[in-house]
């Protein structure tokens, strides 16, 4: 396939049964390693809120950072990191989540956004979507707008999409993976 014609999702790679057995894991170290994918990964994420106010953007751990910082630098605006527990040297907020097994906590520095900040939030990959949530729940509770939600890859199967939507959020996704 020449490089012109590829699309984001021929970038990503796909490695089964990591990190369990049964497992289809959608690598996008394949894509950010590209230099033409990793650029058209960043355009568009950002392309649905073009036009738009942002302030902030903000990136949930761990691969969220990559493309948060990617962003921030693109709109000359501030860059926010959403961090699992206690990683953050500051006084945090936090929030607790559902993982697969068990229940995980994000954190956010409490100042790192204002009360009527317009913020978009970035991740690699939605699945179930409690990642993404707890984001969402951190945000609002200092007061922060979110103007948008951009993925890479959506997990249709695990109805994140739908959940956030359900919240009100306008949600992006690059592309889709079957079979989670
Ligand atoms: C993965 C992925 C998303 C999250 C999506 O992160 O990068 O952040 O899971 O899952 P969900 O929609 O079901 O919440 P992971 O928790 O593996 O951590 P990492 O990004 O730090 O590797
Ligand atoms: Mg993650």
């Amino acid at each position: 396939m020449s490089p012109q014609s590829k699309t984001v999702k021929d970038y990503i790679r796909t490695i089964a049964d990591f990190p369990h057995e049964g497992i289809l894991f959608r690598d996008v170290t394949t894509l950010f390693a590209d230099p033409r994918g990793f650029r058209m990964a960043i355009d568009q994420l950002l392309h649905p809120w073009a036009g738009q106010k942002i302030d902030k953007v903000v990136g949930l751990e761990a691969r969220g950072f990559i493309l948060g910082g990617a962003i921030a630098h693109q709109l000359s605006k501030g860059f926010v990191p959403i961090r699992k527990k206690g990683k953050l040297p500051g006084q945090t907020i936090s929030q607790a989540y559902t993982l697969e097994y068990g229940e995980a906590v994000m954190e956010m520095h409490e100042d790192a956004i204002q009360p009527g900040e317009k913020v978009l939030l970035v991740d690699d990959l939605l699945a179930t979507g409690g990642t993404a949530q707890a984001g969402i729940q951190l945000l609002e509770r200092v007061g922060g707008e979110i103007v948008g939600c951009s993925f890479i890859v959506d997990l249709p199967e695990l109805g994140g999409r739908r959940l956030l939507e359900s919240l009100g959020m306008n949600v992006s996704v690059l592309c889709e993976f079957d079979g989670a």
